[in-house]
């Protein structure tokens, strides 16, 4: 297709036009908390978006492209993966399916097999994720680490997921690994120190797996603030198999995000609801390990920002569809399918501290879907379908 062509030629302005329904998470320039626009057309300059309105309106451009009333919405913002990893669970997915209970111990699988692997092989695991993703409309990805656990293997780690994204998160306190199994404390010590020392310039944000079994609130508040000292952002992983204080750690602590919130006492969701802290929801791992979903509604009623992620790793959620995550919040977590959007959209751009993606302002960046659909409510109304048609990313057409 020309128009398709054309968008490809970076500098040039590129009109979208024939938009049927524009999601633009812009309330100043469409209805709704979606900013939604009928009948729309979008300016692409260069990276950013220059322009986006109704279709009559919209100004002369060196080249169009004609979407044919198919919806549009901004790139899907994942604010949470786990993408540098070798080796596969599927004989624990077996297990589970036959009844075995989800544990944190089946990290150390996966630990044991990306030590053992070569860089190429992370690599192009990593790289084959991030595209797959990619076609499926996600335009920003965050990676951890976690899945080294020591200093050689976090630093490498970090360096894997950096050669595929910007948002680069420390995971080293995922679990205590099997060497350490008796001496927790120095596990933390090692992690505080000099992996820290290691890692931090690789790095944007640091994570960690508050939970039993993995780390308790003060190794966790000790590692963070750690890493805050040496300019790292804190996030955590909270809540996911049990109740904790991870979420209120997190709230305390000022973290983007608390990921995970599926075990929720009221004053987690009230501290979530008062607090600068996203609870970000993670149903693929409910759906992989046959447990309960969170209950987002509960968290949107009391004010809290919500933000979706299929949460990609080989262990408890091995998919990378956003898509999916949407169609889950709405069936079985109570969102309505315009919430889910915000969430799969804008709310992971919050939860990564951006402004510049999971909008279409004009200024943001270009990241665009375009779904075979004539609105974004298609995404949880058809499940399992493959909706995205045609995906924009920095201005560049690149499904
Ligand atoms: O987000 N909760 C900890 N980390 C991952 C699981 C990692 C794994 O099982 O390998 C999660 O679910
Ligand atoms: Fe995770």
């Amino acid at each position: 297709e020309a128009g398709r062509a054309g968008a490809d030629l970076p500098g040039a302005s590129t009109l979208i036009t024939n938009i049927g329904a524009l999601v633009t998470n812009d309330a100043t320039r469409g209805t709704g908390p979606l900013g939604l626009i009928t009948d729309a057309a979008l300016v692409v300059d260069g990276t950013d978006v220059a322009w986006v309105g109704p279709r009559a309106e919209a100004p002369a451009t060196d080249r169009s492209f004609d979407a044919q009333g198919r919806a549009a919405i901004p790139g899907f913002v994942d604010s949470h993966s786990h993408l540098v990893f070798a080796g596969d669970r599927t004989a624990e997915f077996n297990a589970r399916m036959s009844g075995r209970a989800y544990s944190a111990g089946g990290i150390r699988t996966t630990v044991e097999a990306t030590r053992a692997a070569p860089d190429s092989a992370l690599h192009a695991t990593a790289g084959r994720h991030v595209s797959e993703a990619l076609r499926q409309g996600t335009t920003t990805v965050e990676i951890k680490s976690g899945y080294g656990l020591t200093v050689e293997h976090e630093v490498r780690s970090l360096a894997v997921a950096a050669a595929h994204t910007d948002e680069v998160t420390f995971l080293g306190a995922h679990v205590v690994p099997a060497e350490f199994a008796e001496d927790p404390a120095g596990y933390v010590d090692l992690v505080t120190g000099p992996m820290l020392d290691a890692c931090a310039p690789h790095a944007r944000w640091a994570d960690v797996f508050c939970e039993q079994g993995a780390f308790d609130a003060d190794q966790a508040r000790a590692i963070l603030k750690a890493a805050s000292a040496r300019g790292l952002l804190p996030r955590m992983h909270a809540n996911q198999l049990s109740h904790g204080p991870g979420v209120q750690l997190a709230v305390e602590l000022g973290a983007a995000s608390a990921d995970h919130c599926t075990h929720l006492t009221d004053s987690d969701v009230d501290a979530l609801a008062h607090g600068d802290t996203v609870a970000t929801l993670l149903p693929g791992a409910e759906f992989s390990t046959r447990a309960a979903y969170p209950d987002a509604r509960r968290l949107l009623d009391a004010g809290a920002t919500v933000a979706l992620s299929p949460d990609c790793n080989p262990g408890s959620s091995f998919t990378s569809s956003m898509a999916f995550c949407v169609a889950l919040a709405v069936r079985e977590m109570g969102m309505t399918p315009d919430e889910a959007l915000w969430s799969a959209t804008a709310g992971g751009a919050r939860a990564l501290r951006r402004d510049d993606v999971g909008t279409l302002s004009p200024g943001a960046r270009a990241d665009l879907v375009l779904l075979d659909a004539p609105s974004h409510v298609h995404l949880a109304y058809r499940p399992g379908v493959p909706l995205v048609s045609a995906v924009w990313r920095a201005g560049r057409c690149v499904v």
